[in-house]
């Protein structure tokens, strides 16, 4: 009777969330694991665009208010260290289908200025250019991921790039090199074959970009002395499969490590609506189309799978993340991170760790002020948005051994329409200790879930959240550490099961050893 009253009551003022139904069931197989998430599904991605480049990462060498390193900003640098930012993806985007990379390197007054067509038209002066990049790479610890101009370029050109970075011996590109101040190569293992060739990169066809890719991809060769490379496919957008069966049927798969794919969660390309003051109907329809992440991957796997059964072709989505229409006085594609994008990146992080046997790289857009950033900032001033919290509390998964697991969830109802309230995904670390990321998207109810562990104790059982009082909530320059993450003590272990509470719109994440 009394507890009935207590519900009424909250019911009654709206506090429907503090209710947790026990509703939801997560199984988790621990002595099951067999495939490695790879670290480089945490990766990012930094384009020529808007505030990311250009007076975000990169302040100048000649900067006296900013502290920095060679003009990428100190505060940048030790905020993605933290983050263990396993790959860093550059120069685009549709940028990099412009980009003519010899342009950016040698004496800054011998580079000529480049015209920023897709992205508002701006003149950049080529001052961060090839050594600039790769040299930030080395500082962060990250491999670099070079997107190669197939748009508008040359095949010699991006010979040329290889040799440039990757040639140890003597060579025409490796002797420049050196000539403009770096001796050893860089070794660059990743190398993007186009970008978007479907659409910004050449309004290709699959067929015709599968000839060309073929082309690209004969004159590619590791260099002596460099790591082996890995060439990737400009992949599908979304749904279309007819490209991945294309490049699959047509290309020989030892010119092929790996297939690309993007994907955004943006509500309609025609009106993305705003990055703070959403209605709860556009955070779900954001959800929705973030959720559509683990069709696509499961359908393009099954395409691969047919060419390809034995996984060595990878996928990588080499894009991804919220996509609003943003803060337009502020630069191009600058937008707001909030609590929405904290569920994005849990929830979609999760569908790439349990995609682990395919998903080998991912690339969230974008690091610095563009789309969905882990890092905004504003003149000396720097925060770190929710997004970039999910991703430092899920680095526990990076190379750890993804636990098979099943989950019971309840739906998010709204409007008559429901999606999955849970998602979760389980690793082992080299360690042995075991982490279970766990995301609530309903924005009204906590989620009470059971979680059953085969082949693993629970001697101790430790915890963190990312959570709010409201969705919108989002950390601002005056108050940027308004949301972070926290201690998470609200679970219990009762004859070797643990029960977790889960708040509305949260993500936790649990170390159990
Ligand atoms: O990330 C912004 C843009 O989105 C990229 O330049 C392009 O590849 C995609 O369409």
């Amino acid at each position: 009777m009394k507890i009935q009253k207590i519900v009424s009551l909250l019911l009654a003022l709206g506090l429907s969330g503090l209710l947790s139904a026990q509703d939801a069931s997560v199984i988790i197989n621990a002595d099951q694991g067999k495939h490695q998430i790879s670290r480089h599904i945490y990766g990012h991605f930094a384009e020529h665009l808007g505030r990311c480049i250009y007076d975000g990462f990169y302040v100048g060498a000649d900067n006296e208010t900013i502290p920095h390193t060679d003009g990428v900003r100190n505060d940048i640098i030790q905020a993605l260290k933290d983050l263990k930012v396993p790959n860093l993806r550059w120069p685009g985007g549709c940028f990099a289908d412009t980009y003519h990379w010899k342009d950016g390197v040698g004496p800054q007054n011998e580079r000529p200025t480049i015209v920023n067509r897709w992205w508002g038209g701006t003149t950049e002066d080529n001052s961060f250019g090839t050594h600039n990049f790769l040299n930030l790479c080395e500082e962060l610890g990250a491999e670099p991921y070079l997107s190669a101009n197939v748009g508008s370029g040359t095949v010699q050109e991006v010979i040329d790039w290889v040799q440039y970075t990757n040639h140890d011996g003597v060579s025409p590109m490796a002797d420049w090199r050196r000539a403009n101040g770096r001796e050893k190569p860089w070794a660059v293992k990743y190398w993007g074959v186009g970008n978007e060739t479907w659409g910004c990169g050449g309004n290709m066809t699959a067929e015709y970009y599968a000839n060309i890719y073929r082309q690209y991809a004969t004159f590619m060769p590791g260099w002596s002395g460099s790591a082996k490379i890995e060439r990737i496919a400009s992949g599908a957008s979304g749904n279309d499969y007819h490209w991945t069966e294309t490049l699959m049927k047509n290309v020989p798969h030892e010119l092929m490590e790996a297939v690309a794919l993007h994907h955004y969660s943006v509500l309609s390309w025609s009106d993305k609506g705003p990055d703070v003051g959403f209605s709860e109907a556009q955070y779900f329809k954001t959800m929705e189309e973030s959720l559509k992440m683990e069709e696509f991957v499961t359908r393009h796997s099954t395409i691969m799978d047919k060419y390809d059964p034995e996984k060595k072709v990878a996928l990588f989505v080499d894009e991804w993340g919220g996509w609003y229409d943003g803060d337009t006085e502020k630069g191009v594609l600058y937008q707001q991170n909030t609590m929405r994008d904290a569920m994005i990146a849990g929830a979609v992080l999760n569908i790439f760790n349990n995609h682990a046997e395919r998903v080998k790289m991912a690339n969230i857009a974008q690091a610095v002020n563009v789309l969905q950033a882990v890092i905004l900032t504003d003149a000396e001033k720097m925060l770190l948005t929710p997004t970039y919290h999910v991703m430092k509390l899920y680095n526990v998964h990076q190379d750890a051994i993804l636990l098979p697991l099943s989950v019971e969830t309840p739906d998010y109802l709204l409007d008559g329409k429901k999606l999955p309230a849970l998602s979760v995904s389980a690793s082992r670390d080299t360690g042995g200790a075991m982490h279970v990321s766990l995301v609530n998207i309903d924005a009204k109810k906590a989620h009470s879930t059971t979680v059953s562990i085969h082949g693993n104790d629970l001697k101790t059982v430790k915890g963190s959240i990312l959570s709010s009082a409201s969705l919108q909530d989002h950390n601002t320059f005056d108050n940027p550490d308004k949301i972070a993450p926290k201690d998470f003590k609200d679970f219990k272990v009762k004859n070797g099961v643990l029960t977790v509470n889960l708040p509305p719109f949260s993500v936790v994440v649990l170390e159990i050893e």
